[in-house]
């Protein structure tokens, strides 16, 4: 037995499988969100896009239990979790070639000896998600058993294994692609089980017409690889398609190359660029051996909060011409991202406006450059000199907007990971608050999504409902019965006896006036389920 094995072994507990129907209020949900789109997949997940890691662009087939644990456990404590990355994704290679006698797969003995449904169990010991892949033909990529045909009996097997995001490969199907999909979601959505649904349709089928319909997020390329040329052909498609995206249902240019071989200057560019198109945030590196460099890009608060803003619209270009591109993301509130980016071999001034990036008339802006952390003000004008293959990435407010995010110092990463998982995942620090001396005004929607015997999911809206930005924010509340929090998410909750607090993660640490945030939360009960009423944020109660 390796090293870590008798770790996962201790952590190991029957999977949670959901044994009612998750009942899911889209309109609740779009409230939180801002918008939905028309016909998006209803499964109440992905209102952000998801964050997380996946093995394959860093390790290929030689995915292992080992290497899945020791990165989740870096990840839990290098900061990648409270930056909100929280995602650890199993890519093609974990099977054996042969599904069982029953039909069902099996995961590969060398490289899971404990099974995936202990990996999930050490996973979420770690307060952090695990996810899997599959495919919608008769063989992986790499040519392990296929899901096609087989559809519920697999869906039900990650319900049980406590998979919570299913990668649907797009090799070896019939041609039938949109159907098989489409029966994969349903299956998914029969297990009760909450499980992120992302397709890798690689851009074929105008997968972006009927992705929202079907899935949380789709490929719109073919695979990135570790080069400025691919990271930049997969920019170029995926940009054009920002009217398909919005929370729930994203456009996916594919996992990052950060820490990969491109340059520093190119990994911040990729990194900038995805967030300005609210693109899911999978981290593909060598999380074990990063560099501090590495880390602080993928850690950039900043951009993360671009990526994260709970408005979900995905930027647009504004212009494009002779490799230097200006883009604009509106973000909730009323400022807007803009990424002026030189594609080009040498230094450039790249230059836009306030009007031209969508901003309203004002007597200045505020410009904050997300990567320098400086700030700096215009009365219209944006514009610089910017690098080869770098970007400016600057939130530009215009005067009368109460807030901006407060750039959040990037934590130090561990340079040790340890194979010992901490059992109670460790709360974030509570954010300072403010609101600016104006009174504190707040209104709470406590939904339990869905309930069994023993347990159940909720879904928590906190919305601003005073005069001035809350910067900074945490949530108290007291549970009636005898519930304990289990797996928390876009927030972080720490329980003492029936005393709950609630966190944030700090990409969502600003809630604006009139604006909301939300959270979510799996817990147990044994003998009572009562909804909780009175919640206090930064101790003012709420109504
Ligand atoms: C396809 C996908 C990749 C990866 C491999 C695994 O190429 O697009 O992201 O999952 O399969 O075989």
């Amino acid at each position: 037995m390796e090293p870590g094995a008798a770790i996962a072994k201790s952590l190991r507990h029957p999977a949670a499988v959901l044994a009612a129907a998750a009942v899911l209020l889209l309109a609740a949900l779009a409230l939180a969100a801002g918008r939905t789109p028309a016909q998006a997949l209803s499964n109440g997940l992905a209102l952000t896009p998801p964050m997380g890691w996946n093995d394959w662009n860093a390790y290929g087939c030689n995915v292992s239990e080992s290497v899945v644990e020791q990165t989740a456990q870096y990840m839990a404590s290098s900061g990648m979790k409270a930056a909100g990355y929280d995602y650890v994704n199993i890519d093609d290679c974990w099977l054996k070639p042969q599904r069982d006698a029953s039909g069902n797969l099996v995961a590969d003995p060398t490289k899971f000896p404990d099974g995936i449904a202990a990996v999930a169990a050490y996973v979420h010991a770690l307060g952090l998600k695990l996810g899997i892949y599959e495919d919608d033909g008769t063989a992986t990529c790499a040519g392990f058993p296929g899901s096609l045909g087989h559809e519920q009996q697999d869906a039900n097997t990650f319900a049980a294994w406590g998979i919570d995001y299913l990668k649907y490969d797009n090799c070896n199907n019939n041609g039938n692609i949109e159907q098989s999909d489409q029966a994969m979601r349903d299956a998914l959505a029969a297990t009760g089980r909450p499980i992120l649904f992302s397709l890798s349709e690689w851009g074929q089928n105008n997968v972006w017409t009927w992705g929202a319909q079907t899935a949380n997020m789709w490929r719109t390329t073919g695979d990135i690889s570790a080069s400025f040329s691919s990271m930049l052909a997969n920019f170029h498609a995926n940009v054009q398609l920002a009217q398909y995206a919005g929370p729930g249902a994203w456009n996916d240019p594919d996992m990052l190359e950060i820490g990969n071989g491109m340059t520093t200057t190119q990994d911040e560019s990729e990194f900038s660029l995805w967030a300005e198109m609210a693109a899911p945030l999978i981290a593909g590196t060598n999380l074990r051996t990063a560099s501090a460099t590495t880390m602080s890009t993928l850690l950039n608060q900043n951009v993360i909060a671009v990526d994260q803003d709970p408005l979900g619209k995905q930027g647009t270009e504004v212009s494009s011409s002779g490799g230097l591109d200006v883009l604009a993301k509106p973000l909730q509130g009323g400022a807007v991202a803009v990424v002026l980016f030189n594609e080009n071999n040498s230094a450039a001034t790249i230059s836009t406006t306030a009007a031209a990036v969508g901003l309203p008339a004002a007597a200045s802006y505020t410009l904050s450059d997300l990567w320098a952390n400086t700030t700096t003000s215009t009365a219209g004008p944006i514009s610089a000199n910017v690098p080869a293959n770098a970007v400016v990435m600057y939130r530009v407010t215009p005067a009368g907007v109460a807030s901006t995010p407060t750039p959040t110092p990037s934590p130090t990463p561990t340079a040790t990971p340890t194979r010992t998982p901490s059992p109670t995942p460790t709360p974030s620090p509570s954010p300072t608050s403010s609101t600016g001396g104006a009174a504190l005004a707040c209104t709470v929607t406590y939904s339990t999504q869905s309930q069994w015997a023993g347990g159940f999911v909720a879904n928590v809206i906190v919305a601003n409902a005073g005069t001035a930005g809350v910067n900074g924010w945490t949530l108290g509340f007291t549970f009636p019965g005898d519930q304990k929090v289990t797996t928390a998410w876009n927030a972080t909750v720490a329980q003492s006896g029936a005393s709950v607090t609630v966190a944030s993660l700090g990409y969502d640490s600003v809630i604006s006036p009139g604006a909301s945030i939300s959270f979510g939360f799996q817990g147990t009960w044994n003998a009572s389920d009562v909804a909780p009423t009175s919640f206090r944020l930064n101790g003012t109660a709420c109504t």
